[in-house]
């Protein structure tokens, strides 16, 4: 009986909710200033994020940082710096990391970096080519590594770990659509084990993107681990398709760079993300929205089997 247990890089955010309200940031930023010897303070709470949150900060001299903390499984956290770090020594376009630590009440923090920019409004050519370029930066990161993201998108469609499928039927209108696309999906694929070789953000989408004059950065990393870069690719995809923020163009190159993967590995991932992102609109209580990204989720779902079955 295989573990249901999440990928080694990090928690599924979608889906495992973190439980930090309780936890001041006050008190957090004075254990991060006491720990490194800093003066950091606290400027506001970086708009965008729906779980955790970002809190930007500054120095008596001007320069600024990122606070972000997890009040639970510190070691998750603390576990992905390592990685982070050797994403970016190749190049991997993310925020660097400049302390980290444990926080009160048992959770972890980060410091990192600020990136001044924004996410873009939408996925065109332009962003479709960076994402592509970090896609490939991707590739064959962890040549020796298990499990990951893709044995949690295994779990998902092959044995509905965390009983996705029923959340999803009756949490989001236009659920039972998603479930029966991913039980199609589950249907044409074989059931071989995912590979693990590539590194892989986990939350990957257009708004953990920030644009900055000739670069596209990702932030939200936390989750990183070893799975197929194909993983990334189905997010992006069915995020952007579902909230109708891709030109035909760019979605036409990204489905190309996906023709070129394993695409048994690709129509998997999609169905998992399918299902956890179906899960987060409900657990979020955003069912109008869920309702509204159905119909775009089910043409990525159709075109990831489609492409399976090519
Ligand atoms: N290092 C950074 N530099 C600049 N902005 C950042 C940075 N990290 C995060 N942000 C901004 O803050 C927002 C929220 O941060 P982040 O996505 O990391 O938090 P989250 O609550 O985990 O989000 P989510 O709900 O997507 O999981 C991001 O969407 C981004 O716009
Ligand atoms: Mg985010």
């Amino acid at each position: 009986m295989t573990k249901r247990c999440q990928p080694a890089g990090g928690g599924v955010k979608r889906h495992v909710r973190v439980e930090n309200a309780g936890v001041d940031v006050r008190v957090v930023l004075s254990a991060v200033n006491n720990e490194i010897g800093d003066r950091w303070q606290l400027e506001r709470r970086l708009a965008g994020g729906l779980n955790e949150g970002a809190y930007l900060l500054s120095r008596p001299d001007g320069s600024r940082a990122v606070l972000k903390w997890r009040a639970s499984e510190p070691e998750r956290l603390l576990g992905a710096r390592e990685r982070v770090e050797a994403a970016r020594a190749r190049g991997w376009p993310a925020p660097a990391w400049l302390a980290a630590g444990r926080a009160p009440a048992g959770g972890a923090w980060v410091v990192q970096e600020f990136i001044d920019g924004r996410p873009p409004p939408q996925l065109n050519d332009l962003v479709a080519e960076q994402m592509i370029e970090i896609l490939d930066l991707q590739a064959s990161m962890f040549p020796a590594a298990a499990g990951g993201w893709g044995q949690w998108a295994w779990g998902v469609v092959f044995e509905d770990w965390h009983d996705l499928r029923d959340r999803v039927r009756s949490g989001v209108p236009g659920g039972r659509q998603v479930v029966a696309a991913v039980d199609a999906i589950a249907r044409a694929c074989s059931p071989e084990p995912l590979s693990s070789r590539d590194l892989v953000h986990g939350n990957f989408n257009l708004a953990n993107t920030i644009a900055t004059p000739g670069r596209l950065w990702v932030v939200d990393v936390e989750a990183l681990g070893a799975g197929p870069r194909a993983y990334d690719l189905a997010e992006v995809l069915l995020v952007a398709v579902g909230e109708g923020q891709v030109t035909e163009s760019a979605a036409a190159r990204l489905w190309g760079y996906g023709a070129g993967l394993d695409r048994r590995e690709l129509a998997i991932c999609a169905g998992s993300v399918g299902l956890t992102m179906a899960d987060a609109f409900a657990r979020h209580d955003r069912t109008d929205e869920g309702a509204a990204a159905v119909p775009g989720m089910m043409r990525a779902l159709e075109q990831a089997l489609a492409l399976a079955g090519a």
